[in-house]
């Protein structure tokens, strides 16, 4: 079954309890933790997440935009409350990955590995026991509002095709520039968790964006 992530990083943050409240019929809350060195810019840390945590029912999935994130996770595991479903670390930021997915594990929550839009898949061989979730980047991470990458279609693809070929079935997460015309595709290639900041927070009516986005399940 498809399932819904709005970003946070596209909520107006003037008025952040209400907004959450506008997308509380999606399945998770979707966390971007930037740290102005893994990419550009910087977002928010622990104690925002501590304030999400305690005004959204949903699970979250927070995304590590960060270098060396497993000096963060402990924090961020706190942070949570009890509320992480997911946390998720770029391959490209962490010297020691299967090290780092392992800690993840021993918090009780699931593991995620993100993977730039350059980044060979290849980079999941050897770590995949330990994965839950993979996220395969469909913008170059950073910014929210960027145009979609076509060439992570044939990507999303390839990955499963990997994880097939390894016998494991892990959950398949896209995230960057999905609306829904995006979602059709991504859905199609195999993507099962979709990330959408702008298209959800950016709408009048988000309910109706995320009803739309799941429907991409159903054709
Ligand atoms: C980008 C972040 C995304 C971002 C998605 O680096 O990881 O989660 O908020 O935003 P949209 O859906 O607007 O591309
Ligand atoms: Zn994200």
């Amino acid at each position: 079954m498809l399932k819904i992530a709005p970003s946070v990083l596209a909520a107006d943050f003037t008025c952040l309890k209400q907004e959450i409240e506008r997308v509380d019929t999606a399945d998770y809350l979707h966390v971007d933790v930037m740290d102005g060195r893994f990419v550009p810019s910087i977002s928010y840390g622990p104690p925002i997440i501590a304030a999400i945590a305690r005004i959204t029912p949903l699970p979250l999935d927070v995304h590590l935009m960060v270098e060396e994130p497993e000096h963060l996770l402990e924090e961020i595991l706190a942070a949570g409350q009890g509320k992480i479903d997911c946390i998720t670390v770029h391959v490209e930021a962490c010297r020691h990955l299967h090290r780092t997915l392992q800690v993840i594990k021993s918090l009780k929550v699931k593991a995620g590995a993100a993977l730039n839009p350059a980044t060979p898949i290849s980079y999941l061989k050897y770590v995949a026991p330990l994965l839950d979730r993979v996220l395969i980047m469909t913008v170059n991470p950073g910014y929210g509002g960027q145009d979609f990458l076509w060439e992570t279609i044939p990507k999303i693809k390839d990955a499963i095709r990997l994880l097939e070929s390894l016998d494991v079935s892990k959950e398949i997460e896209v995230d960057g520039g999905i609306d829904p015309q995006t979602s059709q595709l991504v859905v199609a290639a195999g993507a099962e968790v979709l990330v959408a900041g702008s298209a959800i927070f950016g709408a009048t009516h988000p309910h109706h964006i995320i009803d739309e986005l799941r429907r991409a399940g159903e054709v």
